[in-house]
C-alpha cells in the first residue's frame, strides 16, 4: 500500500536551546492555569468507572493524546487484567469507528494539561503511561507547546510509571530526554524504533509506511507528586 505522510520540517538543527531555561520555569512556578468545567466533569465521570472497574486495585494505563483510541483498544487487550484510559481533547477522533472498547477500556475527551492534574491530585498511580506520536510543534517558536517545554511537565513525570514516547521527529525525543534529565535525574536513550504489525496508533502505521524513522524512549518512573512546584491540591483547585 502506498502511503504518504511529510517528513517534519523544522528550523531547528539541534535540541531547543531554551529546553532547560523551560524547565527550570516549570519546576519554579506552579501551574495556576483553572480546570475547565468539561475537563472536571470527564475527570468525575473516569473516576467514577475507575473505582467501579477495581480502581487502585488493578493496574492502570493511561494513553495521553490516545487520537482515535485504536492504541487504547489494543492496550485494552493486551493488558487484560489493566484498566487503560485513553484521553484525547478531540471529540471528532474519539468518535470514529474503530470497533468495540473492551471493558476494561474508556476513551474520555478532555484536555490533557488538567487531566493530568486531577489524575496527580486523585493519587492515580499508572503503572504504564503512553505519549504516542504527540504533536511534534516543529517550529522553535513553539517550545512551550510541547510536552517538554511545557508547564505540565513536572505533572507528567510526577504521575510516574512506564512512561513511554514515540514520536517521528527524533529531535523531539532527544528534548523530552533531556527535560526528563533535568526533572528526575534519570538518562533515557533515545532508540530508534520499527513497529510490529498490527500498528499500535494511525500515526505510527501512516508514518511507518511512509518510509520515516520512528523514534522512542521508555523510563520506569516512580510515582512522585513532590516534583509539582506548589503541591498537588492547590494547582486544581
Ligand atoms: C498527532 S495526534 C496522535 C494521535 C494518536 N496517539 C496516534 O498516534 O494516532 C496527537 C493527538 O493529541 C491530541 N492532543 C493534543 N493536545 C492535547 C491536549 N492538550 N489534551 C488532549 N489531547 C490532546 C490531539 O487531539 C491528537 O489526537
Amino acid at each position: 500500500m502506498h502511503v504518504t505522510s511529510r517528513a517534519i520540517a523544522t528550523n531547528q538543527l539541534g535540541p531547543h536551546k531554551d529546553v532547560a531555561r523551560r524547565v527550570t520555569r516549570a519546576l519554579g512556578h506552579p501551574l495556576r492555569k483553572p480546570v475547565a468545567d468539561h475537563t472536571r466533569e470527564a475527570f468525575e465521570r473516569a473516576q467514577a468507572w475507575y473505582t467501579q472497574h477495581g480502581g487502585a486495585g488493578r493496574p492502570l494505563i493511561l494513553d495521553a493524546g490516545c487520537g482515535v483510541g485504536l492504541s487504547t483498544r489494543q492496550l485494552a487487550a493486551g493488558f487484560a487484567d489493566h484498566l487503560v484510559i485513553g484521553v484525547d481533547r478531540s471529540a471528532e477522533r474519539l468518535s470514529r469507528e474503530h470497533g468495540e472498547v473492551g471493558d476494561n477500556a474508556l476513551l474520555v475527551r478532555a484536555d490533557l494539561v488538567d487531566f493530568w492534574r486531577l489524575a496527580l491530585a486523585a493519587g492515580w498511580q499508572p503503572v504504564r503511561h503512553y505519549l504516542l506520536y504527540p504533536n511534534p510543534y516543529p517550529k522553535s517558536a513553539h517550545l512551550k507547546q510541547r510536552w517538554h517545554g511545557h508547564p505540565v511537565l513536572p505533572v507528567i513525570l510526577a504521575l510516574g510509571g512506564r512512561l513511554e514516547l514515540r514520536s517521528n521527529w527524533r529531535l523531539y525525543v532527544e528534548e523530552f530526554a533531556l527535560a526528563l534529565n533535568q526533572v528526575t535525574g534519570e538518562t533515557a536513550e533515545v532508540d530508534v524504533f520499527v513497529p510490529d504489525e498490527p500498528y499500535l496508533t494511525p500515526f505510527e502505521r501512516k508514518y511507518h509506511l511512509s518510509g520515516q524513522s520512528l523514534w522512542r524512549l521508555v523510563v520506569d518512573l516512580p510515582h512522585a507528586p513532590q516534583l509539582v512546584p506548589g503541591g498537588t491540591a492547590e494547582e486544581v483547585g
